[in-house]
């Protein structure tokens, strides 16, 4: 028997393309034009993260996009009082507090929320309370996803880059026992359950079969793919892979 899940939301991550833009300091590739044919390729929200270096996504970007998107806008952040200030001011649909080191090439790991749970509280805090759906980026730990509990976050955002690097065939289904472990964790405490980093169209398969999963977060691999057959197809592609993996047989 086939059955079909709920839609599965696909968040597009577009930060890659303004990483081409600031390797030349050009005006090109324009992101609000890359953001019309990712919407009408059917995205369902549109990431975007302001880095503490500004390596990729400006202050600029984020202002100017704000009245671009007709989606929603997801403004990944670290836990700074800058970015405090920006999101106030902003008001995004959507904020996914991240870990931030100035070395990384890309996040590397989930928020330590048990250790940082007393300040996390008070940041969420005045996220939620200005209207704006907060998420943390965790492990698929389900510790750290009491913990988000605990300081009132409303989602969280499964970090799924072990699973999506790991070569070894039964280590990767561990790590994906983890994550799939770790949604259905979220939602019977209450939680909604997101899930992203590192996802291409070879593993998200079997990532958009969980069932408590409700967006996705994918970048590096559709702006990849986009050089290849453009932006519009690349995410039309990435959205018939999800749709896939969603319809489990
Ligand atoms: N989710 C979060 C919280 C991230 O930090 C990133 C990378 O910016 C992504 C998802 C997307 O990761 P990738 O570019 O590997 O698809």
């Amino acid at each position: 028997m086939t059955s079909v899940l709920p839609h599965l939301r696909l968040g597009v991550n577009i930060d890659h393309i303004a990483t081409i833009r600031q390797q030349r300091h050009t005006v090109y590739p324009d992101l609000a034009e890359a953001v019309r044919l990712i919407e009408a390729a059917g995205a369902d929200i549109i990431t975007l993260h302001l880095r503490e270096d500004r390596r990729h996504i400006q202050d600029a970007d984020v202002y100017g996009l704000h009245s671009v998107i007709k989606t929603a806008m997801n403004l990944e952040m670290a836990s700074t009082a800058e970015m405090h200030a920006i999101a106030l001011e902003i008001r995004p649909r959507a904020c996914c507090l991240v870990p931030e080191r100035r070395q990384e090439l890309t996040t590397e790991g989930g928020l330590d929320v048990l250790t940082h749970e007393a300040r996390l509280r008070d940041y969420c805090a005045g996220l939620i309370e200005a209207g704006i759906e907060v998420s943390l980026f965790v492990e698929p730990d389900p510790a750290h996803l009491d913990a988000a509990r605990r300081i009132g976050a409303p989602v969280v955002e499964l970090h799924t880059g072990a699973y999506a690097s790991e070569a070894d065939p039964a280590r990767r289904e561990a790590l994906l026992d983890r994550i799939r472990q770790a949604a259905a964790h979220g939602q019977d405490i209450g939680l909604t359950v997101n899930a992203g980093h590192g996802l291409d169209y070879h593993n998200v398969g079997a990532v958009a079969a969980i069932p408590q999963l409700h967006e996705l977060n994918i970048g590096h691999a559709i702006i990849a793919q986009a050089l290849f057959c453009g932006i519009r197809e690349a995410v039309a592609q990435m959205r018939a892979a999800m749709d896939a993996g969603r319809t489990c047989s």
